[in-house]
């Protein structure tokens, strides 16, 4: 397997905590930490295999320092890169823009020629809509620290065995 590139906000604390759970199931040459609030276009081409820490907010849109790459990552070309997207969403107090984010990036991603792994079952969630539903999988891994926070662990550890398996 080639190595990972995860790239996540390192100033954002929830999503930089299941970062480092995430990185913690890889082997430290296996996956290497970016901060998407300063990498570069050449940094963020620089993988094959990519994980991506995507919260949602503002009432179902992408955090700032996602939204402000996007101009530039709708330029790029991702064909024969592989990406796994990980989310953070809150289902009680925004139930019907649940982890839209996740759902935005990887339209983006797919637009750009990206392939997405790594989705994951509705199963154990409860929400009216979310951009991040695609058919009757959730398009990545979505972790709800505020309402589900003791689902996280095997969550996170479901999860990366499987990608682990789909990364080339
Ligand atoms: C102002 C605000 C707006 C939010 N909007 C949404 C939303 O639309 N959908 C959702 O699922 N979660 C929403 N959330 C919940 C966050 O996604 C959740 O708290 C997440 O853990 C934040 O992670 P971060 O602190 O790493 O950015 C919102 C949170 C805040 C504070």
């Amino acid at each position: 397997m080639k190595k990972i590139g995860l790239f996540y906000s390192f100033n954002s604390n929830k999503t930089r905590h299941i970062a480092e759970k995430i990185a913690a199931e890889f082997a430290v040459n296996e996956i290497e930490k970016v901060n998407a609030e300063t990498m570069t276009d050449q940094e963020f081409l620089s993988f094959d295999n990519y994980i991506l820490g995507v919260p949602t907010w503002f009432d179902g849109e992408l955090p700032n320092y996602w939204d402000e790459f996007v101009p530039a990552l709708e330029d790029l070309d991702l064909a024969g890169k592989t990406f796994a997207l990980f989310g953070l969403g809150d289902q009680k107090n925004y139930p019907e823009n649940f982890s839209d984010g996740l759902g935005i990036m990887a339209d983006i991603l797919e637009k750009c020629g990206a392939d997405i792994i790594g989705e994951t079952p509705l199963e154990g969630y409860s929400f009216e809509s979310s951009a991040a539903q695609k058919n009757n999988s959730f398009i990545g891994l979505i972790l709800d620290q505020e309402n589900q926070p003791r689902l996280t662990e095997e969550r996170i550890k479901k999860w990366t065995n499987n990608v682990r398996l789909k990364f080339k």
